[in-house]
């Protein structure tokens, strides 16, 4: 389980990016007091447009950042004063591809397989599992640098999995991936599901976030502004679908911004 309390995260700016951002003050609130809770054997969707926290609230999660205020547990630990016990648990992916351009895939996994502690007759089992499902192990002895994005993508989706993480951090996870690729993960993120564990995803696509996500966390300009199921949110702002609620939401809070 995830459970957010309260989370701030306020990023200190250079003189530099102030000046490309045109801001006046040397600092940036991503996200401003975001609380949630997802449980075990749900997908939780955080929602939202660009710029409004997601990776920023993700990557708290995951241990890559320190949160300014508020806490963030994962399985009752803390992130911050016992990091090690969550790093453990969580298998995150980012859409900063990771990987090492001059490794090749399989090189990678049994890697992290390794750095996780996994026995290797595991590794090379799960390798073979993750490899043949999401169609990498035609390109597994390939260098990463002459890999495409989506191959890049795909092979670090199992790099993420090679632990068997109880849960699942990822963040926009069908980004840059064909119809097919992108099928594959979403359907591979359900089975996660099934199987008890919590999965937590980042994304601005209604749709992905219509049939996948069992509960929701819309996000706008660094704070929640609905959390349900798909249903409630449409019932709660009279949308007919969820991107007429969360155009609903989105003119409610960004007007009241503005004023
Ligand atoms: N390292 C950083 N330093 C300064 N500001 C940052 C940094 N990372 C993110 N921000 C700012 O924090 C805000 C939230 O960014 P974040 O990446 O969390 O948004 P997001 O919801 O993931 O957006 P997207 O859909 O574009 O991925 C943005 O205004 C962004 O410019
Ligand atoms: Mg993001």
């Amino acid at each position: 389980m995830i459970e957010i309390d309260n989370l701030v995260k306020i990023y200190k700016l250079s003189k530099k990016q102030m000046a490309k951002e045109k801001l006046k003050e040397g600092r940036k609130v991503a996200v401003n007091g975001v609380s949630f809770k997802a449980e075990k054997g749900e997908i939780f969707g955080l929602l939202g447009p660009n710029g409004a926290g997601k990776t920023t609230t993700l990557r708290c999660i995951s241990t890559l950042l320190k949160p300014t205020s508020g806490t963030v547990k994962v399985d009752s630990y803390d992130t911050v004063t016992q990091s090690r016990e969550v790093r453990g648990k969580i298998g995150f992916l980012t859409n900063e591809i990771n990987l090492d351009p001059q490794f090749t895939p399989k090189y990678m996994f049994d890697f992290f397989g390794k750095m996780h502690g996994v026995p290797e007759d595991v590794i090379e089992e799960r390798r073979k599992e993750l490899f043949d499902y999401f169609g990498i192990t035609s390109f597994e002895d390939k260098k990463v640098s002459e890999l495409s994005t989506g191959m890049k993508q795909k092979a670090s989706i199992a790099v993420s999995l090679v632990h068997d993480p109880e849960i699942v951090i990822f963040d926009e996870p069908t980004s840059g991936l064909d119809i097919i690729t992108a099928r594959q993960v979403t359907d591979y993120l359900k089975k996660l599901r099934d199987n008890g564990k919590s999965v937590i995803i980042s994304t601005h696509i209604m749709s992905e976030a219509e049939k996948l996500c069992d509960r929701l966390a819309v996000i706008i300009n660094g704070q929640k502004v609905a959390e349900g199921t798909v249903e409630e949110i449409k019932a709660s702002t009279g949308g007919s679908d969820l991107e007429e609620a969360f155009f609903v939401l989105y003119k409610e809070n960004v007007t009241e911004e503005v004023q």
